[in-house]
C-alpha cells in the first residue's frame, strides 16, 4: 500500500538577500506576482494537487506570512460591510480550504536543515516539499504531476528542468537515466547521483532540480546523516543523495514554465505573464506593452 501525501512543506526561513532593499523589513515570500503573494501560488498549487496540510518554515520577522493565511476578522466585516462580495470571496476562499501550521527555524542553515525542522509535523509519512520561489505555470499542477509518479513507484520523485550550462551551477543537477513512462521516453529519470551547486564543468548533466519534491520520510535520517555541503549549507541535495544508498528516487522533467520569482529579473517576467493571462487585466495590459517604444 502507497500512502497518500496529505502534507506540503514550504521552507520559508531564507533571508531573501536577492531581492533587497524590499525584503529588508517583509518576507520575499509575500511579495505579489500581479495581486497575490509569491507563496499563495505554491499553496494553490497544492491545494489544487489533493494536499490540504500546509506546514510553512519560518523564521524572523515572517509573521505577514501567518496573517496572510490567518482569518482577518476586521477586513472580512469592512468588505461585508461595504457589500464588497469578490473581495470578499477572494480574501475568504484560501483560508477556508487549507489548514496551516508552522515551525521556526531559528537560523539559516540550509534548505535541507529547514526540511529537518518539519520532521515533527510531518511524522513518519510521504510529504511534498515547494520552495515558492519556483513559480510554476502549468496545466496539470507540477505537483500533481509529481504526486502521478510517486503514486505509481511508491519512491521518492523530484522536479527536474533542463537548463543551459552556464546556469546549471545555481541548481542541484542529476545524474540520471531515462524511463519509459505513459508512452513517453524522456520525461521519467531514474536518478543515479545528484549534485548541489556544481561547476558547470562537473555539472553531471543539464537536468537541473526544480523546487518540488515528493519525499519518503526516511529523507528525514538521511539529512540529519549529511554535514554541511555546498556554500557551508545543510543541503536537501545532499540528504537525497544519502537516501539514493538505500532507496530509489526519481526524477520528473514537468510540462510546465518555471518561473524564477526570487531573482529580480524572473520576478519581472512572472509579473507581465501573470498579468498577461487575466481576465481583467490582460487586454488593458496588453495594449499598455504594444505602446511601449521598445
Ligand atoms: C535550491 C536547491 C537546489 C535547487 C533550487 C531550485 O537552491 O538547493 O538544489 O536546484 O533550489 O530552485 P537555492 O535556489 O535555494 O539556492
Amino acid at each position: 500500500m502507497i500512502s497518500k501525501v496529505r502534507k506540503a512543506v514550504f521552507p520559508a526561513a531564507g533571508l531573501g538577500t536577492r531581492f533587497l532593499p524590499a525584503t529588508k523589513a517583509s518576507p520575499k515570500e509575500m511579495l505579489p506576482l500581479v495581486d497575490k503573494p509569491i507563496i499563495q501560488y505554491g499553496v494553490e498549487e497544492a491545494l489544487h494537487s489533493g494536499i490540504q496540510n500546509m506546514i510553512i518554515v519560518t523564521g524572523r520577522g515572517k509573521s505577514a506570512i501567518e496573517d496572510h493565511f490567518d482569518v482577518s476578522f476586521e477586513l472580512e466585516h469592512t468588505l461585508e460591510m461595504k457589500g464588497k462580495k469578490d473581495m470578499l470571496a477572494a480574501v475568504r476562499s484560501i483560508s477556508d480550504m487549507i489548514d496551516v501550521s508552522y515551525v521556526r527555524q531559528k537560523e539559516a542553515l540550509g534548505l535541507g536543515h529547514a526540511v529537518l525542522r518539519s520532521r515533527e509535523l510531518v511524522g513518519n509519512e510521504p510529504f511534498c516539499v515547494v520552495l515558492a520561489d519556483d513559480v510554476i505555470d502549468s496545466e496539470v499542477p507540477c505537483i500533481r504531476q509529481l504526486l502521478d509518479v510517486y503514486e505509481f513507484y511508491g519512491a521518492s520523485v523530484v522536479a527536474l528542468m533542463e537548463v543551459p550550462k552556464e546556469l546549471i551551477s545555481a541548481y542541484g543537477v542529476v545524474d540520471a537515466e531515462p524511463v519509459p513512462h505513459n508512452g513517453s521516453q524522456n520525461r521519467l529519470y531514474r536518478i543515479r547521483n545528484l549534485v548541489e551547486k556544481p561547476k558547470p564543468e562537473d555539472a553531471p548533466s543539464n537536468l537541473a532540480i526544480i523546487g518540488r519534491y515528493i519525499l519518503t520520510p526516511e529523507i528525514f535520517d538521511s539529512i540529519e546523516a549529511v554535514g554541511p555541503g555546498a556554500i557551508g549549507e545543510i543541503q536537501l541535495t545532499d540528504g537525497l543523495r544519502h537516501l539514493l544508498r538505500s532507496r530509489p528516487i526519481y526524477g520528473y522533467r514537468f510540462e510546465g514554465t518555471r518561473h524564477d520569482a526570487g531573482d529580480k529579473l524572473g520576478f519581472l517576467k512572472a509579473t507581465v505573464e501573470f498579468a498577461l493571462q487575466r481576465k481583467d487585466l490582460g487586454e488593458p495590459f496588453r495594449e499598455y506593452l504594444k505602446g511601449l517604444k521598445l
